[in-house]
């Protein structure tokens, strides 16, 4: 049985294709039209899932969007008799949700009568839990989906047992950890969708000062006092002018109206303008933001965790992505262990609805764990080679040498050991916002000055954010705090006091790196990277980041060649082969 699950018309577009439970392949949009974050309809992400199955789109059997335009139909009346443009801009949306049928049929240019497939709407916040519980490995989970808005609901959670979930409650809009996290980054001179992060990596290099004003911005009460939190709706205007969420239709980039209000700005002082340089008090502001959001996610997960007794915990939501908050879980709430899928965001939905499907609503038994991040395309050694000779790469003065496995992660460590910067592109792109050892570029994490190297040569991102830390899994205790598995990222942990100096490049400000564990079951490849780069250091780490300048992360051969030509690497393993710029 075919399931095919597809985001559209909401960024991070993309699908997802599970056949007999088995997940066969998920990428997001935004890896083939190169438009970050893209929103709009998937067209080539789904294409991809059909022909990495060998299904035709008439063979689909269940077609799982995450949306239920039915879903919290009271509350958003309410709002649509108080807010004409925010009524007519839901009817767009439905409309366009009410046509994807026809989306689909025009992409593949078929009669939209040929597709057979039933279609199912699920909830977006029950497609996150389903995102994160369905794939874990946990047998029973509680659950938790925190982001800005979906079907008119920030959070979600509930418990999930065998194939089955158990919503418990919900949150609904206005009040939104991610809608609280997006305005206070947009009044910090950040605009661009996906700029929470970055407001996270700059919270380090500040003092929750401001924390007791936040704790009015967003409210809590950790032993009882209603449901969850709420927002002090004075500091915002989006419960008045609706949350405008569009994109352009040229580019398909998502922007989001202004969130906050002028009482924040009495509050907290003048706005930062993007061009502003940045000062103490806006790393300040970001670090009680960051604090704040950390005593309310972990509150919740405490009060979750106190009701269900249970020791693992699911999570989801454009939330589930502050590795920060998530890496303090084991020393603020009982959870023991904690799983976050690598698309955790809006993307992950693809999965959680097909899952949905599945499970929920067919009553399939469980038979699959996401336990890696490798669902996007691959190329074939004679696709790759061909690319790399359409390039005419040795004519122009690059050395190409194709190396068996043992000799390409020997050279490669020697690379990264010699203080340059490689390219490592190998087999199925990851799935999510990380480069997780397949579409990534490493470097040493040893040397201090690698973040602004790497910053002025190929990145050119803000100096105050972090790099990552790839390490060897079974290495992870002696250089971190903790042990417990981060395959995807989403966890931060403080590297341990004595190795901080040993991996500077990758050890943020505060002491802690968003590591990602690598074992030899999840990638063969580059694990005897790492291990190669340790028998030449004695360091079983190196410096992560995604293969990309400014774009989304590549996805073929020839956009990592591409990137390798515009920005300074000093060579690239494409597959088998090693590529260095001759002298
Ligand atoms: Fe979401």
């Amino acid at each position: 049985m075919n399931i095919l699950g597809i985001n559209a018309y909401h960024g991070n577009a993309s699908a997802a294709i599970i056949c007999d439970g088995r997940l066969v392949a998920a990428v997001e949009e935004e890896r083939f039209n190169r438009v970050k974050y893209a929103a709009g309809f998937p067209a080539q992400a789904i294409a991809y899932c059909l022909k990495e199955a060998g299904v035709q789109l008439a063979e689909i059997d269940h077609i799982a969007v995450p949306r239920n335009p039915y879903a919290r139909l009271g509350t958003k009346l309410w709002y649509a008799l108080r807010m004409p443009s925010f009524a007519r801009g839901r009817a767009k949306v439905l409309a366009k949700f009410t046509g994807i049928r026809e989306a689909l049929a025009s992409s593949f240019e078929i009669d939209p009568a040929s597709i057979s497939g039933e279609f199912h709407r699920v909830e977006h916040h029950q497609a996150h839990l389903a995102s994160a519980f369905f794939v874990s490995p946990f047998e029973q989970a509680a659950l938790l989906s925190a982001d800005g808005l979906g079907d008119f609901a920030s959070t979600m959670w509930g418990v999930g047992t065998g194939n089955r979930m158990k919503i418990e409650d919900a949150i609904a809009f206005p009040h939104s950890l991610g809608l609280y996290y997006t305005a206070v980054t947009q009044y910090l001179g950040f605009l661009k969708f996906g700029d929470e992060y970055k407001v996270m990596g700059l919270a380090a290099y500040g003092q929750p000062e401001q924390l007791e004003a936040f704790r009015d911005i967003v409210r809590f009460h950790a032993n009882g006092g209603g449901k969850g939190f709420r927002l002090g709706l004075e500091y915002f205007v989006h419960h008045r002018t609706g949350p405008e969420m569009s994109w352009a239709e040229a580019d398909k980039t998502p922007t989001l109206g202004k969130l906050f209000s002028e009482r924040m700005v009495r509050k907290l002082g003048p706005v930062r303008a993007p061009e502003e340089a940045l000062e103490q008090r806006h790393r300040n502001l970001a670090a009680s933001l960051q604090a704040r959001l950390e005593e309310v996610y972990l509150g919740m997960l405490r009060k979750l965790a106190e009701r269900t007794k249970i020791k693992a915990v699911c999570l989801a939501g454009g939330v589930a992505f502050n590795c920060v908050a998530n890496g303090k879980i084991f020393d603020n709430t009982p959870f023991e262990h904690v799983y976050v899928q690598p698309a955790a965001g809006d993307a992950g939905l693809a999965v959680g609805a097909a899952y949905y499907v599945w499970h929920q609503k067919l009553g399939k038994p469980r038979s699959f764990a996401m336990e890696d991040a490798y669902w996007g395309p691959e190329f074939s050694r004679a696709e790759v080679s061909a690319t790399i000779d359409a390039k005419g790469l040795a004519r122009n003065g690059y050395v190409v040498q194709g190396l068996p496995e043992e000799e390409l992660a020997r050279r490669a460590a020697q690379i990264i050991a010699d203080g340059k910067i490689l390219g490592w592109f190998q087999g199925r792109a990851e799935w999510g916002p990380r480069a997780l050892g397949n579409r990534s570029i490493v470097a040493d994490p040893r040397r201090g000055d690698m973040k602004d190297i790497l910053n002025r040569r190929i990145k050119h991102r803000e100096i105050f954010r972090p790099f990552a830390p790839s390490i060897l899994a079974e290495k992870t205790g002696q250089w971190f705090e903790r042990s417990h598995p981060s395959p995807f990222m989403t966890l931060a942990y403080a590297v341990r006091p004595e190795k901080r100096g040993q991996i500077p490049a990758p050890t943020h400000v505060d002491g802690t790196g968003r590591l990602q564990t690598v074992t030899r079951e999840a990638n063969p490849r580059y694990w005897r990277l790492i291990g190669a780069f340790e028998k030449l250091t004695g360091v079983p780490v190196v410096l992560n980041t995604s293969f990309n300048d400014n774009e989304p992360i590549v996805c073929q051969p020839e956009e990592a060649l591409d990137c390798f030509q515009r920005t300074q690497m000093d060579a690239l393993v494409l597959g088998d082969f090693l590529i260095s710029r001759g002298q």
